[in-house]
């Protein structure tokens, strides 16, 4: 190993692309961005153009690599890690896609999911996928679009019926891991932990599910094959003659929620990570065992290694987090995420007011499809400062709620949480949520952890890195916060939200 090599990784999320390249510290070497339009077609839906996602993942590999003046060659493999769940079918022939993907956040589905309520299958769902049934996953997305897709944009003269196609194997579906895998290097893989998330997985059996493909319709021929999320025998290569003009291995992949599981070296039962992104998701290693939640949590693959048994993970979902504070930003109330803090600041309480950002209905541990965003406790006095202050805080109690049922599945209680994502920068959000939680929050140096998870896993895979010790070495604190508020306040305050949450559920009920 010399330190002339590295391993990059693409991490495609909600609001954009990066690819980053570390070097064998595990430090950031390159990184470069890029976002993608969001399209709102119809309330509730949410769509993104993967051609976009495809032509910015190019752009932000060579701008790093560039930047950097390090050539493909120098790249010893690439992981791969994305936003989960979103959903898209395309042509086998062509590479083009039938349809924009429906992104994790899209709830044009609700009423097929309560549909499952009624048909009874809510328990198989349960029992075989670890998930809570709901327009969250890629079931019903996938089923919607060989409804719906435009037959126009199949690419036949004459508009064939689209699951046809898709049975004969002519029509892939993806989530987006596969979908840049198979752009990468032509194969059409995914790997595990994004399987998990389809709700069309059995993470016991671990393959895909004949009843739940037959419940939505899903041919098993447009499927891709599964594969371990760190995989010694690697997905493929790129193409020499494409863009990188290399043939690099592309060997490990994880969702992203999982990757920063790992970039956070959560690798024993236990080992617990919350990621602050659009939305927070807070994942706890439980080992070899798939651990039942009987608090509202979702019990989910956490990785796998080549040759190696899955380990699994408990996962609190919060919907919208990150998000809460771009929508203070569209509704003119800050003009940038960083004056949030001092806004906040700027007022010593919120002074009774609440606000549940539902704006996708409520995830873990309330799972409500029809909740919606909901302030209380405005007065006549009610400032920006207040609002931003709830906003923020709103992101803290989240994490409350799913911190303590995670507490009551695993029996572990928490002195610890390892935190990262872009809003663990804020000193403001970390101390709050110290306060708020009553447990230390560490953040660590390199807060790019989901990134660096699937830099890890192709990095292990073609033997960059040796073990996982090695990982947990580069593992370094850059800061601790410890909690400085009174229990018994921090409870008290924690009974208001959740009299706040009461009041968003089941808004949306027509
Ligand atoms: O499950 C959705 C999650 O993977 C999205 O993550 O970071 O893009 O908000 P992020």
């Amino acid at each position: 190993m010399t330190d002339t090599t590295y391993v990059g990784a693409v991490d495609q999320g909600t609001t954009g692309t990066r690819f980053i390249v570390f070097n064998h510290d595990g430090q950031v070497v390159a990184n470069a961005y890029e976002t993608h339009e969001q399209f709102y077609p119809e309330p509730g839906w949410v769509e993104h153009d993967p051609m976009e996602i495809w032509e910015n993942t190019k752009t932000v590999i060579m701008q790093a690599l560039g930047q950097a003046g390090i050539s493909p060659e120098q790249l010893e493999a690439i992981g791969v890690t994305n936003q989960r769940e979103t959903t898209l079918l395309w042509n086998a022939d062509s590479g083009n896609p039938v349809h924009n993907a429906i992104v994790w956040q899209d709830r044009r589905t609700t009423e097929r999911v309560e549909e499952l309520e009624t048909n009874g299958t809510v328990e198989t769902i349960r029992e075989k996928t670890g998930l809570e049934p709901d327009a969250y996953f890629s079931a019903t997305k996938a089923e919607w679009l060989l409804d719906e897709a435009d037959p126009i944009k199949m690419e036949r003269a004459r508009p064939a019926d689209i699951r046809d196609r898709a049975a004969d194997g002519d029509v892939l579906f993806g989530t987006i891991d596969s979908w840049l895998i198979y752009n990468l290097t032509g194969e059409h893989i995914t790997e595990v932990t994004n399987a998990s998330r389809t709700m069309l997985y059995n993470i016991h059996d671990l393959e895909w599910d004949d009843d739940l493909l037959e419940e939505f319709s899903i041919p098993e021929a447009m499927l891709p094959e599964v594969r371990p999320s760190s995989d010694d025998e690697t997905y493929g290569t790129t193409d020499p003659e494409g863009f990188l003009e290399a043939e690099v291995p592309v060997a490990g992949a994880l969702g992203d929620q999982q990757a920063a599981l790992f970039g956070q070296t959560c690798f024993d039962a236990g080992d617990a990570k919350n990621t602050y992104g659009t939305g927070s998701f807070f994942l706890m290693n439980t080992g070899n065992e798939a651990v039942k939640s009987d608090h509202g949590l979702l019990t989910t693959i956490g990785f796998q290694r080549s040759g190696e048994d899955v380990q699994y993970a408990l996962e609190g979902s919060i919907f919208v987090t990150g998000a809460a504070i771009e929508w203070l930003e569209d509704m003119s109330l800050i003009d940038n995420p960083s004056e949030t803090a001092e806004l906040a600041r700027s007022v010593d309480t919120t002074d009774g007011v609440y606000v549940v950002p539902a704006f996708t209905g409520l995830g873990a541990p309330h799972w409500d499809q029809r909740a919606r965003g909901t302030i209380v406790g405005m007065t006549r006095g009610t400032r920006k400062g207040h609002v931003v202050r709830a906003t923020l805080e709103s992101i803290a109690y989240q994490t409350r709620d799913v911190a303590e049922a995670m507490e009551a599945d695993s029996g572990i209680a928490m002195t610890t949480l390892k935190v990262d994502g872009g809003a663990v920068k804020n000193n403001f959000l970390c101390q709050l949520q110290s306060d708020i939680i009553g447990s230390k929050i560490v953040r660590p140096v390199v807060d790019e952890t989901t990134a660096l998870g699937s830099a890890y896993a192709a990095g292990l895979a073609v033997g960059y890195w040796d073990d996982v010790d090695s990982l947990r070495d580069n593992w370094q604190v850059d800061w601790t916060f410890d909690s400085r508020m009174d229990d018994a306040v921090a409870d008290a305050q924690y009974d208001r939200w959740l009299d706040a949450v009461d009041r968003s559920l089941d808004w949306a009920r027509d």
